[in-house]
């Protein structure tokens, strides 16, 4: 039977999705739910002049399952209610000259307030910064064991530095390279954290065997056909022999390291 068209005009009744009652006609913005809290459920609080972002890809896949079952949840903090007069000024030129405009400590320092209200337990609060420490797995591991966190998103030249001192900021990195805003190293940060999270991922098993579980990269994936232009499987994998299958994973996922990231070889088995 064909489908029925959709009557747009008519709202459809909620359907339930785990612990949450979500009606289907949600878009992902309305994924992010401010209020009321799901109690004791990991939550990730971002401060952004650009709230529309979120929860961007984050509301995709099984991230966005997730977020719509109630496994962990998203608020995204409009900066700009904070600014200052009629048109909401949140930037200023730099003190002692230079190009650009720097975020206003008072600004932001309302902002963090508010976020921080009533937040309980281990909460730390970052700014996603290019002078931060690398983001690493360590970190999403440390982070998914937190009761959520407060995420901080620059834009233009950053943010006034008083503000990283008061609240004791913590600074993270995606990477050695500068972006525009902080948002997308924020969805970076956020989707390595709640997969690490019990029920997010289908297959926990894929958590400890992937690349920096153990200190490795992981070794290399092969799936059908199994000869692609010319290429075969590595018969290992197709001999059924598990033994033997998972002595080759862990002889490739070495040599992958000792090639790749001689830092990383070097670090293997040292504590987080
Ligand atoms: C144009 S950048 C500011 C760069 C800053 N003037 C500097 O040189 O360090 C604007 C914002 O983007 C974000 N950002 C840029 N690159 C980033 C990175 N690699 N990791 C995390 N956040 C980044 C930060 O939030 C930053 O405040």
């Amino acid at each position: 039977m064909p489908d029925e068209p959709q009557d747009q005009a008519t709202p459809r009744p909620p359907r339930a999705l785990g612990r949450k009652t979500i009606r289907p006609t949600l878009t992902p913005r309305e994924l992010i739910t401010p209020t009321p809290d799901l109690k004791g459920v990991w939550k990730a609080k971002v401060i952004t002049l650009f709230p529309s972002a979120f929860p961007g890809v984050l509301g995709e896949s099984l991230t966005g399952k997730a977020l719509q079952e109630g496994l962990w949840q998203l608020e995204a903090i409009d900066l700009r209610q904070f600014g200052i007069g009629k048109h909401r000024n949140v930037d200023d030129t730099p003190a002692g000259g230079g190009p650009g405009m720097v975020l206003r400590a008072d600004v932001l320092g309302a902002a963090i307030e508010a976020a921080q209200a009533g937040v309980q337990g281990h909460w730390p609060l970052i700014y996603l910064s290019p002078r931060g420490k690398p983001m690493n797995q360590a970190l999403m591991r440390r982070l998914a064991r937190t009761e959520g966190v407060t995420l901080i998103c620059g834009r233009f030249e950053g943010v006034d530095e008083r503000v990283l001192e008061q609240y004791r900021v913590e600074e993270v990195s995606l990477g050695d390279f500068v972006m525009t805003g902080g948002e997308i190293a924020a969805q970076a940060l956020i989707d390595a954290t709640v997969r690490l999270m019990p029920n997010v991922l289908g297959n926990a098993a894929s958590v400890e065997e992937e690349s920096f579980s153990s200190g490795l990269l992981e070794h290399p994936q092969y799936t059908r056909p199994a000869e692609w232009q010319g290429r075969a499987i590595p018969d290992v994998l197709m001999s059924g022999h598990h033994g033997e299958i998972a002595r080759w994973r862990r002889a490739q996922s070495e040599r992958i390291t000792r090639e790749r990231r001689p830092d990383l070889w070097a670090a293997r088995d040292k504590p987080d």
